[in-house]
């Protein structure tokens, strides 16, 4: 078999864990290959949320990448949360004393492309990787497919950024690798269109007959999700049938002012809990949406991916300049207890908004709940301090990052 290069890291994935990896780490002199199943085009056309912790901005600070965002983003200080035939308003800076981020993902996803390719990093497009060996060798192997041809990159570590779909999670021997994981019985049907937001800020909206989300991506882009059956399809859905639901269920000061308009893309994703443990197995690391999945409500899904990679990036920092691996061995401890913790609170707001059963009950729990989260000092900071993210330790010297 022909070896095709050898390399410090190679990356499994262009996301926005591989390319923000790919970044930090080109920036400290290690070297990096980057192998991506999907075109660039894919990469970057696919929708995705649309919230930037305060810890995340930093992160992309560091990175060089976060011109665009701070000038195109748009800064939050409060978020809105509506049940029982009213608004409450989390205010995020007097809870928090910081706002969050509104930026598209793909928006991210398009910058780290820009720099990582005015740093000349070696990116692979629509290259398959099929496995990792060599995780407890002296050095790893990812076996990869390039244009027909069967490839091997020769690597000192793995980073394993691709997604819950990808093979680097089962590279890890199923007597180490233990899996949590939690399917709610409902999606959320998606809808970008150029109208005007329903609102300055955030909505999510628990109603009887199902959730909402009212969102944008900039003054004139909105992006709306309302919670749909698992099976339902985007076909059984047209742009009408979504905008008269949505309607019913917003608030009704949010319903008559809502302006509606033909959906430039529409899909349903399931909403999925889910946690791989442990994220390090010998030399292989995993980043982002291969180790866990968080349900969409509260957008923790690419702020964990950064937080991540950020921790890792720092890890190996000290590895490869100090030879200091006490980073690497503490990345999966480290990384872990901050994904418990975004986990439970998308669980919780999941299953706080969300219309679960017929129970009258678990209805009346559920507001009572909000009321109580959303009415009190203790609540209120719960919400906001969770919702604009946890802070971020760095595995090598237990402070925060970045
Ligand atoms: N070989 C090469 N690339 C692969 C393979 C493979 N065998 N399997 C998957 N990939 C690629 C996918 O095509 C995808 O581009 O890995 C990439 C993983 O990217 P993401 O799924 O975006 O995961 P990640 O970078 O961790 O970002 C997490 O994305 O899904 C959202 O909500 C999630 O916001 C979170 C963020
Ligand atoms: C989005 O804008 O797409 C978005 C915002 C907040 C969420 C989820 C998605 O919690």
């Amino acid at each position: 078999m022909k070896i095709a290069a050898r390399t410090q890291v190679g990356i499994i994935g262009a996301g926005p864990s591989g390319l923000l990896l790919a970044r930090l780490l080109t920036q400290r002199g290690i070297d990096v290959v980057v192998l991506e199943r999907r075109s660039r085009d894919y990469v970057e056309g696919r929708i995705r949320a649309g919230v930037l912790e305060q810890g995340s901005a930093a992160v992309l600070d560091s990175a060089g990448a976060a011109e665009r965002m701070r000038t195109d983003g748009v800064e939050h200080d409060g978020v809105q949360i509506a049940f029982d035939g009213r608004i409450e308003r989390i205010d995020l800076q007097r809870y928090a004393r910081m706002p969050v981020i509104v930026y598209g993902q793909t928006e991210v996803t398009k910058d780290l492309y820009q720099l990582n390719r005015l740093d000349d990093i070696s990116i692979h497009y629509e290259v398959q990787a099929s496995g990792v060996t060599g995780l407890d060798e002296g050095a790893a192997r990812i076996h990869y497919q390039e244009a027909g041809r069967k490839l091997e990159l020769v690597c000192d570590f793995v980073a394993g950024c691709d997604g819950y779909h990808g093979v680097s999670r089962q590279s890890i021997p199923a007597d180490v690798l233990r899996t949590y994981e939690k399917t709610y019985p409902f999606g959320w049907l998606g809808v970008l269109s150029n109208t005007r937001p329903a609102s300055p800020e955030l909505i999510y909206t628990n109603h009887e007959r199902g959730f909402a989300l009212c969102s944008q991506r900039s003054a004139t882009v909105s992006r709306n999700y309302i919670q749909v059956a698992t099976d339902d399809s985007v076909e059984t859905w047209s742009d009408t049938a979504f905008w008269d639901e949505l309607r019913r269920r917003v608030p009704a000061e949010v319903a008559d002012t809502l302006q509606t308009g033909p959906s430039i893309e529409k899909s349903i994703a399931p909403l999925r809990s889910f946690i791989a443990e442990p994220l390090r197995y010998g030399r292989l690391f995993l980043v982002g949406d291969s180790g866990h999945i968080v349900p969409p409500t509260g957008a923790k899904g690419l702020n964990l991916a950064v937080s991540d990679t950020a921790m890792l990036a720092s890890a190996l920092k000290a590895y490869y300049a100090d030879g200091d691996a006490q980073g690497i061995d503490r990345y999966s401890t480290v990384a872990l207890k901050r994904v418990w913790q975004a986990q439970r609170f998308s669980w919780w707001f999941t299953m706080a908004t969300h219309r679960l059963a017929d129970s009258v009950f678990d209805q009346r729990m559920q507001i009572v709940d909000l009321d109580y989260f959303t009415g009190t000092e203790a609540g209120r900071t719960s919400i906001a301090e969770n919702y604009v993210g946890l802070p971020i330790e760095d595995p090598v010297t237990g402070h925060s990052l970045p």
